[in-house]
């Protein structure tokens, strides 16, 4: 039987029209309407792509979006005073920086200088431990998205196996410290699979949920799927100017229960997540709030 195909791009709306109801009330309650500044360095036409979606979003959502480009040749020092003014304006609650950074900057110091307040990538050493140690202060956007899709579609997180395949800073790591949380929504049984994995095709069909993302294009084929297995596929690739998910989809789909699809299943819900921090962001900053432990 073919599988059920997770409508992101429908689920994700949903939450976007939530966002906008929370934005209004926040607004109407405190003045304060959020703002996330964007950075993009360089001219890459795909993170081109991405921010100008992000932007879109919140303008339709009703926060406030800022793009600073800078051009390629960017020192760190020059993005590292750019993301120290963003820091000190208490008119911009978000920040967020484009990955990927050209070779001349080293991403980690610029991330790190993010303050974690305004941190709504969840990439702050200080708010992945706050995830780590389940008090999050924001939650990872494509994990965040991803565990969404999985409520959403009703599948059973707790106790299932999630097999992860990749170990990124942006998805991997931080979606296995999410399912493994002992908290609803997760209480899952994680492993993590990557490049050195030994015998990762057995492993990811012992799965009951598999994420997919390893940046190879069409990597699970329906032998690594264990028929029944809902598949999350993270992965966006261009292959002959078409989009193309980590995951085989036309052989896959005849194995799962459900898969998401690329386009339209995990990218529109890492974007409704990236606008529900900046929400999150200008309240923390408008209730003078810094400490979200659930
Ligand atoms: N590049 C690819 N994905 C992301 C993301 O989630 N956030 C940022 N800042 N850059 C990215």
């Amino acid at each position: 039987m073919a599988a059920q195909i997770i409508d992101g791009k429908a689920i994700a709306a949903k939450f976007r029209e939530k966002i906008a109801e929370d934005v209004a009330a926040l607004r109407k309650e405190t003045g304060v309407t959020p703002h996330l500044a964007a950075v993009l360095v360089g001219d890459d036409p795909a993170s081109a792509v991405y921010v100008r979606n992000k932007q879109r979003a919140c303008e339709k959502a009703g926060i406030q979006s800022t793009l600073h480009r800078l051009p390629g040749m960017t020192s760190q020092e020059e993005l590292l005073t750019l993301v120290g003014r963003l820091n000190e304006d208490s008119g911009v609650h978000g920040i967020l920086v484009q990955l990927p950074l050209p070779d001349q900057i080293d991403e980690k110091a610029v991330l790190d200088a993010v303050l974690p307040m305004k941190d709504v990538d969840c990439f702050h050493p200080e708010n992945v431990g706050r995830l780590m140690q389940g008090r999050p202060r924001f939650l990872p956007c494509t994990p965040c998205g991803i565990q969404q899709l999985l409520l959403e579609t009703g599948v059973e997180i707790s106790g299932a196996h999630c097999v992860i395949l990749g170990r990124s800073e942006i998805v991997g790591k931080p979606m296995a410290a999410m399912l493994m949380q002992k908290a609803p929504g997760a209480n899952a049984t994680v492993t993590v699979c990557h490049s050195r994995t030994r015998d990762l095709e057995s492993i990811a069909r012992t799965a009951d949920i598999l994420v997919a993302a390893i940046g190879v294009p069409r990597f699970v084929k329906a032998s690594m799927v264990r028929p029944g297995a809902v598949v999350i596929d993270v992965g966006i690739n261009r292959v002959d100017g078409k989009l193309v998910g980590d995951v085989d989809f036309d052989a896959v789909r005849e194995v799962a229960s459900a898969i998401t699809p690329v386009p339209g299943g995990v990218g529109p819900m890492t974007i409704a997540m990236l606008l529900r921090n900046t929400v999150t962001a200008a309240t923390l900053s408008a209730t003078k709030t810094g400490d979200t432990s659930r």
